[in-house]
């Protein structure tokens, strides 16, 4: 090392061991020693050279930021030797050797890619999906990263918006549970240790509220749905222990979150105490002068560090204009000593201080990533992540023993659609295909006919009479069929959601064959495929599964796991009716089947999903019977529990998710006609029964009502339980003052 810093040796030598002192006062030590340049450093973030994640202002001379201490953290630097260099640079060539926090987006997976995290979510196994966070920072903290900007928390009820597969799906309840579960996975229970991340909840807020489905759209919601429907999971990450939060690209009703007082420092400091940083999305500051709220990035800076934006990701704003604004009292000193000490807080807490290269370790950089244990894990997840929505007569599983397989379709053997459009390092070489799958699990006389059929997009039909050929010779057609890994994800997305190009067209040309089809579907979002669902026998949702998607596939296909998956969002019948989402609003003038005027409905299409919320199904059949609740008439603090017996009605061993619903029949505010309160997925063997409980109190219940008090009401409830949210049984209780 050329030069022990100040720091460090002011740090390690103080009156106390570094240990002793506690983390706010080593702060409060480096702070005393910071210049106004320095601290103005910690809040500049700058992209490196191993990804481009979006229109980023590059600094091609980054590095001489580093060397005068005006740096405090790049994105997309991924590598021990690429982070090791970085670093020192930080640590060894600046005056007070601050360590850099290198951050990336690990979405679902650093090199061994997990299913994207729509189709994590469609587990519903908290357990799965944390686990699934938690080998995704054992991978890339190997790889030199200290931050994830994950889970991404933004409700999605609009299957146009192409960031609809990076989060949890509709639901406020069942995106908390992901959102913590997902934190707890990236943090682990030591965020000093090097195995380790610190996580980021994204982005806030109601980011997928954006109009038309449309990324970086206008949002305009209402503050109490902004507090019911999308503040929930970010508040769930934050008493998670999440470290960051990132600001959302959007306005909310004319403010740009990355310039919101409201949301930044009203909501996240003072209602919820948060004490970690915000970083903004990227170029986001800037970019408040494109949405006309500022003029430029002077003004820009001034709004962002005084609504609370604590890190400029990329625009160069902080780095151009901060002094200055400093300088004419625009921006208040207090405003950015919080800034500072709240990014030294998350550098002490990652142990960064103490030790700025732990996560520089070549060895386990070699040895921790794409194990064989961890791709065992993303195969598990994979499994779980699969939702069966059709399966008449019964065609799936099929019989390993089966003479000939059919596998048809443009997504059968893509290895790069499968990891999707958050791929962080994955490589496509590392995937295993449907195909690769089927081959692989197949008994030895059996034989496996691929050919591809068509193009995911596009009008040629030329493959269709190979793709014929081979389903006529076969006893069984599997078609691979959905969207390419570029039809969602940020900036990805559609105002038509059908499945694309001629694929449909082969599916009607296979089916006229009469053989027993299986449709695999592949894709980021719902889909609207009515014909497929209607004349298909069987349809697997695959989403986009990772590394482990053929072997995955192959498991559930041939039956050696039964699938479980349910679908955190609604799929439409048509685009038209989008956004769509079960918790709905029941009207002045609801639908009703008994007449035909006045009516909120169209003319031609029904209101309701093709496949509802929760919806899943399974090689065996469950029954609910006997709802009971320990109580009808529920006090405020009163613990009450509602019981129901499900039975395993099939031939086969598996797993439900049962789900229950609430409704509050009346509200000072108008209340939805259903919210999942509480699902727990249980394993029964064929033929078994067990009940069910689920335990409940008064602060479940709880919105803003009419004065915008979180409370809940007195009145009469109805309590759904059921597979879905539409098949449910139900009975009704009160909630008593
Ligand atoms: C992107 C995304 C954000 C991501 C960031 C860094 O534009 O909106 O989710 O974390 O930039 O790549």
């Amino acid at each position: 090392m050329k030069n022990i810093s100040i720091l460090i040796a002011f740090l390690t030598l103080g009156v106390l061991s570094a240990q002793e002192k506690s983390i706010e006062q080593r702060i409060d030590s480096v702070m005393s020693l910071m210049t106004l340049q320095e601290k103005i450093g910690q809040m500049n973030q700058v992209n490196g050279r191993s990804a481009i994640t979006g229109p980023n202002t590059y600094e091609p001379e980054f590095e001489k930021i580093i060397k005068k201490g005006m740096l405090g953290s790049v994105l997309n630097a991924s590598g021990v030797d690429y982070t090791r260099t970085l670093q020192k640079l930080a640590v060894e060539e600046t005056r007070l050797g601050i360590p850099l926090l290198f951050g990336y987006d690990v979405i679902h997976g650093w090199k061994t890619i997990f299913p994207i995290p729509l189709a994590e979510s469609a587990s519903w196994d908290l357990e799965a999906i944390e686990k699934g966070a938690r080998i995704a920072a054992i991978e890339a903290s190997a790889a030199g990263q200290h931050w994830t900007f994950a889970p991404m928390v933004d409700i999605a009820r609009d299957s146009r918006w192409g960031r609809i597969m990076e989060g949890a799906g509709e639901d406020p309840y069942l995106g908390s549970k992901i959102a913590a579960a997902r934190v707890h996975g990236f943090q682990g229970n030591d965020l000093s240790a090097n195995n380790t991340i610190a996580a980021c909840a994204k982005h806030f807020a109601a980011y997928g509220a954006a109009e038309g489905g449309r990324d970086y759209n206008t949002v305009d919601v209402s503050e109490r749905t902004l507090r019911d429907i999308y503040l929930p999971p970010f508040k769930a990450a934050l008493d998670a222990g999440v470290q960051t939060f990132m600001s959302g690209f959007n306005e909310i009703s004319g403010v740009p979150a990355t310039g919101n007082k409201f949301l930044l420092d009203q909501i996240l400091r003072k209602e919820w105490g948060f004490d970690g940083f915000v970083v903004s999305d990227a170029n986001s500051v800037a970019e408040m002068i494109n949405h006309g709220f500022t003029e430029n990035e002077y003004e820009a800076t001034k709004l962002a560090v005084n609504a609370g934006c604590d890190m400029d990701m990329s625009s160069l704003s902080y780095y151009n204009e901060l002094k200055k604004a400093i300088h004419a009292g625009d921006v208040p000193m207090v405003k950015v000593n919080n800034s500072v000490r709240r990014i030294l807080r998350v550098k002490f807490k990652l142990g960064l201080f103490d030790d700025p290269f732990k996560y520089c370790d070549n060895k386990r950089e070699k040895e921790m990533i794409l194990s064989k244990e961890h791709k065992d894990i993303a195969r598990d997840a994979a499994r779980k992540s699969f939702v069966l929505l059709k399966n008449e007569k019964q065609i799936l599983p099929l019989n390993k023993e089966i003479k000939k397989i059919a596998v048809i379709g443009p997504l059968a053997d893509s290895k790069r659609d499968m990891i999707a459009g958050w791929k962080a390092k994955g490589e496509p070489k590392d995937v295993i295909t449907l195909l690769d799958g089927l081959k692989n699990s197949v008994a030895r006389k059996s034989e496996v006919l691929y050919a591809k059929g068509c193009e995911i997009e596009g009008d040629n039909k030329s493959k269709f009479g190979k793709a014929i050929e081979i389903a006529k010779k076969s006893d069984v057609i599997v078609l691979a069929i959905g969207e390419g890994f570029g039809m969602s994800a940020e900036n990805r997305n559609r105002a038509d959601i059908n499945i694309p190009g001629v694929q449909v067209e082969l599916a009607k040309e296979l089916s006229k064959l009469n053989k027993p089809i299986v449709v695999v579907l592949f894709n980021g979002r719902p889909l609207t495929m009515p014909w497929i669902s209607e004349n298909v026998p069987s349809i697997l949702e695959a989403w986009f599964p990772g590394v482990q998607a053929g072997n995955a596939l192959a498991d559930v296909i041939f039956g050696n796991y039964n699938p479980s998956g349910k679908l955190p969002v609604s799929f439409p019948i048509h685009v038209g009716q989008t956004p769509m989402y079960y918790n709905y609003k029941n009207t002045g003038r609801p639908i009703r089947e008994d007449s035909f005027n006045w009516q909120t409905k169209y003319l031609d299409v029904p209101n309701r999903p093709y496949y509802p919320f929760g919806f899943g199904l399974s090689y065996t059949t469950f029954q609910y019977s006997d709802l009971i609740l320990s109580k009808k008439g529920v006090g405020f603090d009163e613990e009450f529990e509602v019981r129901v017996k499900l039975k395993n009605t099939g031939k086969y061993d598996g797993s439900e998710v049962a789900q229950l619903y609430v409704r509050d029949l009346f509200g000072s505010v108008t209340r939805p006609v259903k919210e999942l309160k509480g699902f727990e997925k249980v394993f029964l063997k064929a033929g078994e029964e067990k009940v069910v409980t689920f335990k409940l109190i008064s602060d479940d219940f709880r919105f803003h009502n009419i004065d915008m008090d979180f409370v809940a009401e007195p009145g009469e409830f109805k309590v759904f339980v059921g597979g879905n949210s539409n098949n449910v049984i139900e009975t009704d209780f009160f909630l008593v003052k």
